[in-house]
């Protein structure tokens, strides 16, 4: 009998829903959401609001243009989290109830480990490279910047992480010191394939182990910009490419470089890439970099698995359903991972 799961993401300003057989995608529909645009970040609340509206009509969406009925689906799995709670809630709730109503098993997903599942979405009924158990993936997003080792499809361990901002909220803040839009991290992208990444210097972190940190390149980019604006009122304006260039090397630098040791140290060479950041064009040519350098066999996701979505959810509840790994209804939401 074929398997339909239907997954439901709604942890931070994105509802998606998207409907999986047997492992392969048939629709994955996603709502954005523009009213952050002009507040410069995510307003939690707002987001909240937004998912409410969005989550009947995007799950609706996804049955129709997967071509079935809800009837035919076999079990609703949804992100728990970790996210924003107000967010996390609209996508918990409605599929605790529509699994319910439909009287199908549901299913707990953890948003990090869905981001590194993401990678064995299958497209149409063809096998397409996926990476072999043990591999190790740098997740990087606005909320995230780890290094996880996956040992199975769901034994994931967080071998490194960052103790302060994420890579691409520290991108988007420094965006916003330029005085460019939100988000910043596709701006920056933009602009640095035209700049020159030498062109500047901002601080590195010293951290022991495996652990990242951002916080004091953002203070060292805000402190150099004030300066350099005091001097010249219009040095931003001159120098942008070269500006945003120097920041996506700086960032990158930071990542590969922890991300080198933990292979060598797991002697692992099968490195995969996930997370909103993994759009960017620097990392990704910085991936293929190593794989050529370090013999690496590299992962990198399509543009469309990038950032936020349903068919990761779904892929992942798609393999916890074969182990019959299913959740009851008073499970609640969580907004951290906390073991
Ligand atoms: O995974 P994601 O959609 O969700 C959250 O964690 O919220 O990641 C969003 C992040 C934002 O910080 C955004 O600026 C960044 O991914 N991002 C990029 C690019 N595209 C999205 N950062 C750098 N270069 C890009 N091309």
């Amino acid at each position: 009998m074929d398997t339909y799961i239907l997954g439901i993401e709604s942890s931070c300003d994105d509802t998606s829903a998207a409907i999986i057989k047997n492992g392969v995608l048939l629709s994955n529909v996603v709502a954005s959401q523009s009213v952050h645009e002009s507040y410069g970040g995510v307003v939690p609340e707002l987001a909240s609001r937004a998912h409410q509206q969005n989550i009947v009509p995007v799950v609706n969406e996804a049955i129709k243009r997967a071509n079935i009925t809800k009837e035919q689906l076999s079990a609703v799995a949804f992100t728990r989290g970790p996210g924003l709670m107000g967010s996390l809630l609209v996508g918990v709730s409605f599929a605790k109830g529509f699994a319910r109503a439909l009287n199908i098993p549901m299913i707990d997903v953890n948003h990090l480990n869905a981001h590194v599942l993401a990678h064995f979405i299958k497209d149409e009924d063809v096998d397409k490279q996926q990476p072999p158990f043990p591999f190790l993936c740098l997740l990087v997003s606005g909320g995230n910047s780890q290094i996880i080792l996956m040992e199975s499809y769901k034994e994931m361990k967080i071998v490194g992480q960052t103790i302060d901002d994420a890579a691409g909220e520290a991108i988007d803040k420094c965006s916003k010191v330029m005085g460019l839009g939100y988000p910043g991290g596709p701006i920056i992208d933009r602009l640095a394939r035209q700049g020159n990444p030498k062109a500047f210097t901002f601080n590195k972190p010293h951290i022991a182990g495996y652990n990242y940190s951002f916080s004091g390149l953002k203070t060292s980019f805000l402190y150099s910009l004030r300066k350099w604006v005091a001097e010249d009122a219009d040095f931003i304006e001159k120098n942008k490419t070269d500006i945003a260039a120097s920041l996506e090397a700086t960032v990158v630098e930071i990542l590969m470089d922890k991300l080198r040791k933990v292979a060598k140290a797991y002697k692992i060479n099968h490195i995969a890439l996930a997370g909103g950041v993994s759009a960017n064009n620097g990392l990704r040519n910085a991936f293929y970099e190593h794989a050529k350098k370090y013999k690496w066999t590299v992962y990198v996701p399509k543009f469309s698995y990038t950032t936020d979505n349903a068919a990761m959810v779904a892929i992942t509840g798609y393999f916890k359903y074969l182990d019959k790994d299913f959740c009851t209804i008073d499970l609640p939401a969580y907004s951290r991972v906390t073991n």
